[in-house]
């Protein structure tokens, strides 16, 4: 038995999700419990958190660990408060992506997967995002930054700086 606890609410949602599946096919909710769980905790899930979503589930650790380890939206280590992923794939880097990781490493002072000290941003490479069309592109949390340029780039840095 884990020590880890969740809110009410995280329980809630994670019986809404679990009830989606038939009858013994818990499993199957474990992305989208995953997401809820990460939610949580401060935008990464660290090894009591994923046992207790393997205990909530009924399954085993390593299910959740393997799951976990393989899509890049789930973060293994503390994050920033805002995620900067950047798409390195082909089209993207065609069309600049390079540029555009390199001037926010430059601009941030830290290299891919790290974290400004403030907390404040982290910055990440990404594989295809599904945008090919539109890059060099982001993912910032659920919304996607398109066509970037260093310029746009800078003024996202600052407005999300002032709300922070
Ligand atoms: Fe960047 Fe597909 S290559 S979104």
């Amino acid at each position: 038995m884990t020590t880890v606890q969740f809110s009410e609410e995280t329980y809630k949602k994670i019986k809404e999700l679990i009830a989606r599946y038939p009858e013994g096919k818990q499993k199957s909710a474990l992305i989208p419990v995953l997401h809820v769980v990460q939610a949580e905790h401060e935008g990464w899930l660290d090894v009591p958190v994923m046992d207790h979503v393997a205990e909530t589930l009924g399954i085993l650790p390593v299910e959740v660990y393997e799951v976990a380890s393989f899509y890049s939206m789930f973060n293994l280590n503390p994050v920033g408060k805002y995620v900067l992923e950047v798409c390195q794939t082909g089209p993207c880097m065609l069309r600049g992506s390079d540029k555009i990781m390199n001037h926010i490493k430059q601009k941030l002072n830290i290299k891919a997967g790290e974290t400004t000290p403030d907390g404040l941003f982290t910055l990440k490479p990404a594989e295809c995002l599904g945008a090919c069309g539109y890059g060099p592109m982001m993912q910032l949390g659920k919304t996607y930054r398109e066509n970037l340029t260093v310029e746009k780039v800078d003024e996202l840095l600052e407005e999300l700086k002032k709300l922070a």
